[in-house]
């Protein structure tokens, strides 16, 4: 179970203790991370869980897929190379340590 740290828009931080099972976007509402919305609830069709993943950690967030690539196109935030929806991120064991920043809106 990797220590993920969340960064909010207003620069507080929340450690969260992700389960393996879980998406990214589950485990911050689980842990009451403010900012994300998931109005779809992880089905890839809102774009309101849109954060930015530390590029270091790329090997471990997996690809892009086709539908979320087109959905990232429709992000209230600016979309980066570090953009990702976080329900489409599984929760992996190399994570460990690492930020997700969560954008100024949704
Ligand atoms: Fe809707 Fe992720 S929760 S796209």
């Amino acid at each position: 179970m990797p220590k993920i740290t969340f960064v909010c828009a207003d620069g507080a931080t929340r450690e969260v203790i992700a389960d393996l099972d879980q998406s990214i976007m589950e485990a911050a509402l689980a842990a009451g991370v403010p900012g994300i919305v998931a109005e779809c609830n992880g089905a890839a069709a809102c774009a309101t869980c849109h954060c930015y993943f530390e590029s270091a950690y790329a090997a471990h967030t997996g690809e892009i897929g086709e539908h979320e690539s087109e959905m990232l196109d429709f992000t209230a935030s600016e979309r980066t190379a570090e953009s990702r929806l976080s329900c489409q991120v599984r929760v992996a064991a190399g994570m460990e340590g690492m930020t997700v920043r969560v954008p100024p809106t949704q």
